[in-house]
């Protein structure tokens, strides 16, 4: 499977902030100071109301951010997302409906895999950029190893207790594309508009992957 554009950004970033927006207002203010941290990706999760205007709202004034959408579960919002801009999908398991109605709108999607039988329906609906969901509780980096043993095929995208503190021990695999966390939001800081805080561990987050990647 050859790599969309998308997901080559994503890899090229490293890590992709998984947030949660309450408020539409916040969404570019939160978006900028990623930026400015050096992070040209956001996940908007679909787990409150805001969500999608907030997506919407990033997909039209920050386009030099790519707008993913997070917590696609139905096939529904899979047509949703598409229409409020999201350039990537990232759900937190594999259906087939959702495969189907992701299929249909052409945009990459990274399905949720935690197990060997999540994997196979994956790879059978030749799905092979996954998410790893949730990371360190599905086992972290030696769970990922065992379970990626016999799909040599498939990239990943951990997320689940990643941190600043784990997330090399992830990039240093082959089969990772890319991290995913919400640490880089902390909620504290978006209640505060703290956003030099967000773009103090953007910037701390992208310096680890540079470090890494040497
Ligand atoms: C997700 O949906 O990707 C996770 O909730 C993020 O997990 P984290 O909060 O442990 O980073």
């Amino acid at each position: 499977m050859s790599t969309a554009p998308e997901i080559a950004r994503l890899a090229a970033c490293g890590v992709v902030p998984v947030v949660v927006i309450d408020e539409v207002e916040i969404a570019v203010p939160l978006a900028q100071a990623l930026l400015a941290g050096g992070i040209d990706v956001i996940e908007i999760t679909l787990r409150r109301p805001a969500a999608m205007a907030a997506l919407e709202k990033v997909a039209r004034e920050l386009p030099e951010i790519l707008p993913v959408a997070g917590t696609v579960v139905t096939p529904q919002q899979a047509a949703e997302v598409q229409n409020a801009g999201a350039r990537a999908v990232v759900s937190p398991g594999f259906t087939e409906s959702v495969d189907e109605a992701m299929r249909k709108t052409g945009l990459p999607w990274l399905p949720g895999v935690a197990t060997a039988s999540d994997c196979m329906r994956a790879v059978s609906a030749g799905r092979l950029h996954c998410k790893f969901f949730p990371a360190e509780q599905a086992g972290g980096v030696p769970g990922l190893k065992a379970l990626s043993g016999p799909f040599p095929q498939m990239k990943f995208c951990p997320t689940g207790g990643v941190s600043l503190a784990n997330l090399g021990n992830y990039l240093a695999l082959p089969q990772v594309l890319c991290v995913g966390g919400s640490w880089l939001v902390p909620a504290d800081a978006v209640k505060n508009r703290d956003w030099a805080q967000v773009t103090k561990l953007a910037r701390e987050a992208r310096e680890k992957v540079a470090e890494l990647r040497g």
